[in-house]
C-alpha cells in the first residue's frame, strides 16, 4: 500500500486533476486506487459523482477524508491518492504525515513558482516531486519554472503535463483512452516509490 499526498498550497495548480488522471493510470495497469478527496470544496467527488450519474462510474473509489480520517482510508488499496485541499494547513500535514511520497503539481506562473517553496519545504521529509503542469512549450513562463527547478535542483518529474482544452473540459465525466501524459507520471511513480 501506497500513499501519495498530492498538494501545493495554492489552488488551481491541478491537484485535483492529477489525481483523478493518476488513479485512471494506476487502474488501468491493474492497480487499485482510492482517491481520497480532502478538500472540503469535494471537486473529486462532484466529479466522480457526475460520471456515476451518467452511468459510467469511475473504476476507483473516491471517498472524502479530514485530518482525522486520513490514516483509515489509507489503508484499502493498493494506491492512496489524496487530493489536499490550498491553504489549509491542518489537512495538508495530516496528509504529508501519512504520504510515503509527495507529488507537488505547479503550472508556470511566478505567483505558483512563489508557493511552490512552501509546499516543497513542508514535504521536505517525504521525498516531494514537482510536478509541471498545463505548460505551453516554447513560453517564457515555462522557461523561468525551468531555470528556477534546476537553479535549486529541485525533484521534478521528467514528464510534464500540457495545457489543454481536453484536460480542462474533462471535470465532470469518466476518462477516455488517451490520459495526456498521466500514463508516464504513473510509470515514474512506480519507478520512485518500487512499486
Ligand atoms: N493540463 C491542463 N490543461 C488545461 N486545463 C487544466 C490542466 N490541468 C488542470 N486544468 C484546469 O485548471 C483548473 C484547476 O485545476 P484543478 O485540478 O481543479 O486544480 P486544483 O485542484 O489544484 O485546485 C480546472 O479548471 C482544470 O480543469
Ligand atoms: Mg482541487
Amino acid at each position: 500500500m501506497t500513499t501519495i499526498a498530492i498538494c501545493n498550497l495554492k489552488g488551481g495548480t491541478g491537484k485535483t486533476t492529477t489525481a483523478i488522471f493518476l488513479a485512471y493510470a494506476l487502474t488501468r495497469t491493474g492497480d487499485t486506487v482510492t482517491v481520497v478527496d480532502a478538500d472540503p470544496q469535494g471537486s473529486a467527488t462532484e466529479w466522480a459523482a457526475r460520471a456515476e450519474d451518467k452511468g459510467t462510474p469511475f473504476p476507483f473509489t473516491v471517498e472524502p477524508g479530514n485530518a482525522r480520517s486520513l490514516a483509515r482510508s489509507a489503508a484499502k488499496a493498493e494506491w492512496t491518492l489524496i487530493d489536499c485541499p490550498p491553504g489549509t494547513a491542518q489537512i495538508i500535514d495530516a496528509a504529508v504525515a501519512i504520504a510515503d511520497h509527495v507529488i507537488i503539481p505547479t503550472r508556470p506562473s511566478g505567483i505558483e513558482i512563489d508557493r511552490m517553496w512552501e509546499a516543497l519545504d513542508l514535504s521536505a521529509q517525504k521525498n516531494p516531486k514537482i510536478l509541471m503542469t498545463s505548460i505551453i512549450c516554447g513560453t517564457k513562463s515555462l522557461n523561468s519554472l525551468q531555470n528556477a527547478l534546476q537553479a535549486e535542483e529541485v525533484d521534478t518529474y521528467g514528464s510534464a503535463i500540457r495545457q489543454r482544452e481536453a484536460i480542462k473540459n474533462s471535470f465532470g465525466y469518466p476518462l477516455e483512452d488517451d490520459l495526456y501524459g498521466y500514463e508516464a507520471v504513473a510509470k515514474e511513480l512506480k519507478a520512485i516509490t518500487g512499486k
